[in-house]
């Protein structure tokens, strides 16, 4: 049997800075995607698939992520004291069970890969998730939970794969593919953020992963890669020299780019339309919006 995912790591540390001054004071994990903080999407989706330990990787200034997921008597009570039940249980969807949760800081912003390094301990001998929380996908089945599903079969390592237009791989890490089998990649190399160019493919990871520790052992040995940086996706590329399986996975579901500005208005538009209680004034309005630039063309 195959050892189950239950662990998964959140790298938290970047500054943020393309959503200053905003990250001045708020970490951008806790923007809002309509009422529901970046974070929060990334941490139901790790539920969705299994998951039981929550291991943030942080930096300076995170503080109010660790307020988040802790518990709020004061709001508790006043909520229940003026029986408003369906806030209390919006709010309780934010608890988490004592221990389940742990915070590692990065002193440092040496990369991604180091970011998940910084967990090793917590981790041990275990095969792990990591969930990039500005990634955040719509899909029918939580897109985390489709790859545990196709874990189960293939063990190894295992990356969320998506197309995109070949001018854009520099922002990526790039599959090196193998073979095809139906949504699995078998992949023979993996390059972060190559030139056009140089891509050895326009399939693109995603930021979901179920990793086998040895990708945590085989950090120390990874140097610097693309931005001066330590590269999970070199790491994990060293699995694939060591003769060991990753497959990238086509994943179902629309992806959000929430780290850019386009991104998060985009996903902030479809969220809002996903909402029954906002979706018949919201819809109203953009078409609104549509006619009117419509008639000024
Ligand atoms: C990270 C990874 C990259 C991956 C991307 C997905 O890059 O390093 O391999 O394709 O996330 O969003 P970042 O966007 O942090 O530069």
């Amino acid at each position: 049997m195959r050892r189950k995912v239950t662990k998964a790591i959140f790298p938290v540390a970047g500054l943020g800075t393309r959503f200053l001054p905003a990250t001045k004071s708020i970490p951008k994990e806790i923007m809002t995607l309509v009422d529901r903080p970046l974070i929060q999407y990334a941490i139901d989706e790790a539920r969705a698939a299994g998951i039981k330990e929550f291991i943030f990787v942080t930096s300076r200034g995170k503080g109010a992520l660790e307020d988040y997921f802790d518990i709020n008597p004061v709001l508790e009570s006043a909520l229940e004291k003026a029986g408003k039940t369906a806030l209390l249980d919006i709010l309780k969807t934010t608890n988490m069970e004592s221990g389940a949760i742990a915070y590692i800081r990065q002193h440092k912003a040496l990369g991604l890969g180091h970011a998940v390094w910084c967990a090793r301990r917590l981790i041990a001998n275990e095969p792990f998730a990591v969930i990039l929380p500005d990634d955040v996908i719509e899909a029918e089945t939580p897109v985390l939970k489709q790859m545990v599903e196709a874990y189960a079969e293939t063990g190894g390592a295992m990356v969320a794969a998506m197309e995109v237009a070949r001018e854009k791989t520099s922002s990526y890490g790039v599959l090196d593919i193998a073979e095809e089998n139906g949504r699995l990649l078998k992949a023979k190399g993996m390059v972060e953020k190559p030139k056009p160019e140089d891509a050895p493919s326009n399939l693109a990871v995603i930021g979901r992963y179920i990793l086998p520790p040895q990708v945590l052992r085989n950090m120390p040995n990874v140097r610097k890669g693309a931005g001066g940086e330590i590269q999970l996706t070199d790491a994990i590329a060293a699995e694939i020299s060591h003769g060991r399986p990753v497959h990238g996975y086509r994943f179902e579901g629309r992806r959000f780019d929430c780290g850019s500005k386009a991104g998060f208005l985009q996903a902030t538009v479809a969220f809002g339309l996903a909402r029954e209680d906002l979706r018949d004034e919201f819809s109203a309005y953009l078409e609104q919006l549509a006619a009117r630039r419509h008639v000024a063309e």
